[in-house]
């Protein structure tokens, strides 16, 4: 329900009022009034804003709504204030599927309304929600322009201090890179311009990926992002050290020499900040969603299920098999120089043992990867276009007979469309491809885009590929077909309006600790990701690694958890499709029976009610709850970084009056994540709304916990 109360409209009145005065500042406060928004002009006309969290300044005068145009006069100064408009909202909407059922939107609003002297347009539009800010820029229709080539977009982020930051390379191509953790004023994202194991990468400058996330003196936590990204360049943040300043870094295309093609009237996306006291606040923040359109596909989960998929895929990236089977062909980046051949993983055979495992353990998808032909040229052909089609499988994999087995015993078989980033080819296949997908039952697709974008001089985040990604969202909803993307661009909480897009990779995912030649992801990873990676949207990282060492396959490599950790990530990581990774024979004991361990994957919960984050540091620690859609259980999952840590919870967060079942998965006595991964207990015991209990987390340990209600 929308409406606007007495005091908002009095307030908004009083503000416009101000606005006539052109030096005077103009206030947006937070329903809450604790962050406050100060927008104004200075002398030469040039628009600022500032922004508090409870009364002191996070962002000092920073200036914005400067834009640099190819053959056209930009924005810069020169502005006069037109008006102002003020409104306010505080409504629900539900998520089809998601870390909450209902959102609220809860916001105070004003635009901007600017004008240059030669009479051109730009409208700066606020949101000041009780978790953070949004701004956007809006060029209206004018005179004589229909298009325009954005050169550069000036957006500052001018900080109070030199923060403690939690970053990754601004990078053109990939979100892969790992997290550091340093003061703002030594970040220094050049020097990881060519990391061995990727490669897809350009840095042209010292900036960061967002979300970036950063910590006051005083504890507050601020992170950086983008709501609503669509038809525009992906935003890095260029880092001025001695200024202490953001400011926005556009992803650029060779072949238009810009950032972004624009049709007026447009509207950018939004700029976010996330602001917080405590860390976990901003896990639990909707900010970027409640900056999104609200859905426009309807009932997905006509087709889309939230579930737990196995697949055929760590066997590769542990090297056991190979995604081709020519065997003609190195792969030296996933299967470091192993041949193949023989050792195809895709074959029928293999994915119906597969199906088997999935049936009899309530596990509801199967992946398969290196089902179709095209595998033998997909990393190291320079020209990949045409390389891969999406129709074609290899001999050894009988289509036919998989999905007549998959559908028997209940499985829902995931599409896998590795496309090497030869994005033409794929727009070229995609109506057939999925055609081919419906008419065989097939409702979700991976999606994949490893190597440099076809053609040269477009990167994975620029305008040109966000276009991409954008077209295949609308093409697969069409036929209703769910995606989810590796080597994706960033979520900017579009999952709102198209909640089709169910997940995306964009982070050092498991597949590092497989072949990473740095030693894979360490300790500090998954608490750092938390809150950074996570706060854009959910990651299919595919957690569930029994098999920690994998000595028999690779003696160099191995997950740097334990294993508990590895049943944590069901519930700290948020994603609404999640991977059981390993493979079958390793979730079972010598003695073939399952290991004790499994169970919690088998219960834990992938559909949420709530999400509430008890505590958590971040780089250091997080532990989080969540309720289960459609049944009364709750899951909680912690994880810690290199540091043991005895983990107070209180029960507080289940409802009053009722007694619940807690079986707690946690971490031997003891474990450690590299020296016993594998130690571990399980013990239950009877909880309810005052228990509080300790939980002990090896270094690079967790736990998880599963709450089923007791009838009383
Ligand atoms: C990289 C993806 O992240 C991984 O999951 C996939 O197996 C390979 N590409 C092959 O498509
Ligand atoms: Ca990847």
């Amino acid at each position: 329900m929308r409406y606007l109360s007495f005091f908002a409209l009095l307030f908004a009145a009083l503000l416009v009022s101000c606005a006539k005065d052109k030096k005077a500042a103009n206030a947006i406060a937070s329903p809450d009034g604790k962050i406050v928004v100060q927008f104004g002009l200075n002398e030469e006309g040039r628009p600022w804003y500032t922004c508090s969290y409870a009364s002191a300044i996070v962002i000092d005068t920073s200036y914005i709504g400067g834009f640099e145009f190819k053959d056209h006069p930009g924005f810069d100064k020169g502005f006069a204030l037109l008006k102002s408009e003020a409104s306010s909202a505080k409504e629900t909407w539900d998520m089809p599927w998601g870390e909450y059922k209902t959102v609220l939107d809860h916001h105070n609003a004003m635009k901007f309304f600017l004008e240059t002297e030669d009479k051109r347009q730009l409208n700066v539009i606020f949101k000041v929600f009780n978790d953070g800010i949004g701004f956007r820029y809006e060029l209206p229709a004018q005179n004589n322009v229909d298009s325009l080539l954005v050169l550069r977009e000036t957006t500052e982020f001018n900080l109070t201090g030199d923060h403690q930051a939690w970053w990754q390379p601004g990078d053109w191509d990939i979100y892969e890179h790992l997290y550091r953790a340093t003061r703002f004023s030594e970040i220094d994202a050049i020097q990881y311009r060519n990391h061995p194991n990727l490669n897809a990468t350009y840095i042209p400058f010292n900036a960061v990926n967002t979300p970036v996330t950063l910590k006051t003196a005083e504890g507050i936590y601020l992170s950086f992002h983008e709501a609503n990204l669509t038809n525009y360049a992906d935003m890095t943040l260029l880092v001025d050290k001695e200024g202490l300043k953001f400011s926005s870094g556009l992803v650029g295309s060779e072949r238009t020499g810009g950032k972004a093609w624009i049709t007026l009237p447009f509207q950018t996306p939004w700029r976010t900040i996330q602001l917080a006291p405590r860390a976990g606040d901003l896990i639990e923040s909707t900010l970027v969603l409640n900056l999104n359109e609200p859905n426009k596909l309807g009932d997905v989960t006509s087709y889309f299920t939230p579930m737990k998929y196995v697949g055929i895929w760590w066997e590769m990236h542990i090297g056991k098999s190979t995604w081709d089977m020519e065997g003609s062909q190195d792969m030296t980046t996933y299967t470091q120089g192993k041949k193949s051949g023989a050792r195809h993983g895709a074959t029928t055979e293999n994915a119906m043992k597969y199906i088997d495992f999935a049936a009899e353990n309530g596990i509801r998808g199967l992946l398969v990867e290196g089902w179709n032909t095209g595998w033998d040229k997909w990393i190291n052909t320079g020209d990949r276009e045409g390389v891969f089609d999406f129709m074609t499988p290899y001999p050894d994999y009988d289509f036919d007979a998989v999905m007549a087995y998959a559908k028997e015993k209940g499985v829902e078989v995931i599409m896998h469309h590795e496309t090497s980033s030869a994005p033409r080819t794929y727009e070229k296949q995609m109506e057939e491809a999925y055609d081919f997908m419906k008419k065989h039952g097939m409702n979700s697709v991976k999606t994949g885009y490893v190597g440099k974008i076809i053609p040269a001089g477009e990167y994975h985040h620029g305008q040109w590929m966000v276009r991409h990604y954008q077209h295949v969202i609308d093409k697969a909803a069409e036929k209703q077909i769910a995606i989810n993307a590796h080597e994706p661009i960033k979520d900017t909480g579009l999952r709102r309006t198209y909640p089709n897009f169910i997940a995306r990779e964009g982070l050092r995912g498991q597949e590092f600790n497989a072949w990473a030649s740095d030693g894979g992801n360490p300790p500090s990873h998954i608490p750092t990701v938390a809150f950074t990676r996570m706060l854009s949207g959910p990651i299919d990282f595919t957690p569930g690694v029994f098999n920690i060492k994998f000595d028999e396959y690779k003696k160099e490599n191995q997950v740097n958890t334990t294993l508990a950790q590895q049943l944590a990530l069901y519930v700290v990581l948020y994603s609404p499709i999640q991977m059981v990774c390993d493979l079958p024979e390793h979730y079972r004991l010598p003695n073939g029976e399952m290991h004790p361990m499994f169970q919690f994957i088998r219960d834990a919960g992938v559909d949420w009610n709530t999400t509430k984050v008890l505590d958590g540091e971040v780089g250091d620690y997080v532990v989080i709850a969540r309720q289960e859609r459609g049944t009364d259980a709750w899951f909680v999952g912690g994880v810690t970084g290199d540091r043991e840590r005895s983990q107070e919870i209180s029960f507080s967060f289940l409802p009053k009056g009722k007694k619940f079942k807690a079986t707690f998965y946690r971490d031997g006595p003891d474990a450690h994540w590299n020296d016993n991964p594998l130690d571990y207990r399980i013990d239950t015991a009877a909880v309810d709304h005052n228990s509080i209990m300790a939980v002990r987390m090896a270094p690079g340990g967790g736990f998880a916990i599963s709450l089923f209600p007791v009838s009383q």
